[in-house]
């Protein structure tokens, strides 16, 4: 198919209004728009039609056994769609519009092909001007997942999005870069008032727990057991991957070096922290060094990391390696998207 490419600029967005118009229709037809948000790009679609729902499985390779986050305009649409509670509205008023994403159980007007069976549904209140005033304009809530083709990381950036989604969707929108670059939060309302967090994002364990109880899903952190059920489908999918092989690398800065000593070749590459730069470019002449920004700088590393993948898999390397992150605060969200980048390969110096 042919795919618009609609450009529009997040600052002034009262000059896009009838582009924007003309995209929540094909969004009312059944078509499927990509749209940014704060977090990645997302691939959007009437989360209220099944047949739309079914499109956004096709043109991104998704398993269909993979449910979709909801979108709406204001927190309180999710009283249409999901049963909420105190807590959803006590999470809203601290966090929504915002990169936090809810589950809770569905009413019956979200049909089951949007949230792939299940009694539950993901409901976000994205922050990006474009998304709200689309889904606004739409008049029904906008299923997207990332927009992405399914297995490669999520895109942060317009081009990552023509690279893998051009032909494939009726309507593109460039809203320039995405502001944090990781996916949202996402938390699961128990019955017990407790959350469960899911997948660590740019709202952290320590922020949701001022609010309520949080379990971190054990998968969040490690491998999934060989017959344990994730608890989200997301959670058993390989992620993220670049096609050479990923290996996490525990030690400081003078143990990577060394460690590296046997990989001196041009078919390495190294993502590393601007303060490691010189000296592993000294120590390794031959590697090809990616830096993903100061060390403790969390929400630059979060920003660059897709990006840094994406190039480093145009490269033909044969090994990729990287840091270990910490696990705190935005830590959390890097550590669980490299680990699953690295398919769980950690090497302790
Ligand atoms: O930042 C984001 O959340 C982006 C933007 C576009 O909003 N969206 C996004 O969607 O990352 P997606 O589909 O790539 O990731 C959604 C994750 C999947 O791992 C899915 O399994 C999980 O959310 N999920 C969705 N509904 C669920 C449910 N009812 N129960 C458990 N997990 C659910
Ligand atoms: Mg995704």
């Amino acid at each position: 198919m042919t795919t618009e490419i609609i450009k529009i600029d997040p600052e002034n967005l009262s000059e896009a209004e009838n582009v924007l118009s003309k995209a929540a229709d094909v969004i009312k037809n059944g078509g499927l728009v990509i749209f940014p948000t704060e977090t990645v790009y997302g691939l959007g679609a009437d989360a209220t039609s099944a047949d739309a729902a079914l499109k956004i499985y096709k043109a991104k390779g998704r398993p269909s056994d993979n449910p979709l986050i909801i979108h709406v305009a204001k927190p309180e649409d999710a009283e249409l769609y999901t049963e909420t509670s105190a807590l959803y509205y006590k999470l809203a008023s601290t966090f929504m519009p915002g990169p936090l994403t809810v589950i809770m159980p569905s009413k019956d007007i979200i049909p089951l092909q949007t949230r792939a069976s299940l009694p539950t549904v993901a409901v976000r209140c994205p922050e990006n001007p474009i998304a709200r005033r689309l889904i606004e304009l739409s008049g029904v809530p906008i299923a997207a997942p990332s927009a992405n083709l399914s297995g490669s990381p999520s895109p942060t950036s317009f081009s990552h999005v023509k690279d893998d989604m051009l032909g494939r969707v009726d309507v593109i929108i460039d809203g320039g870069d995405a502001d944090f670059g990781l996916e949202s939060t996402i938390v699961k309302i128990e019955s017990d008032n407790t959350l469960t967090l899911l997948r660590p994002g740019k709202i952290t364990p320590e922020q949701l727990s001022l609010i309520a109880d949080v379990t971190i899903a054990s998968a969040v952190v490690e491998k999934l057991g060989e017959n344990e059920a994730p608890l989200s489908p997301g959670m058993k999918y390989r992620h993220y991957a670049p096609k050479a092989p990923l290996a996490l690398l525990d030690g400081d800065v003078n143990e990577i070096c060394k460690y590296l000593e046997k990989y001196r070749t041009d078919r390495v590459a190294i993502l590393c922290y601007d303060e490691y730069e010189e000296l592993i470019k000294t120590k390794l002449p031959e590697v090809s060094v990616y830096t993903f920004g100061k060390k403790e700088d969390r929400e630059e590393q979060a920003h660059r990391l897709f990006a840094l993948l994406r190039s480093a898999d145009k490269e033909d390397f044969d090994h990729i390696f990287a840091p270990l992150p910490e696990t705190t605060g935005i830590g959390l969200a890097l550590y669980n998207r490299m680990i699953r980048a690295a398919a769980h390969t950690i090497i302790k110096l």
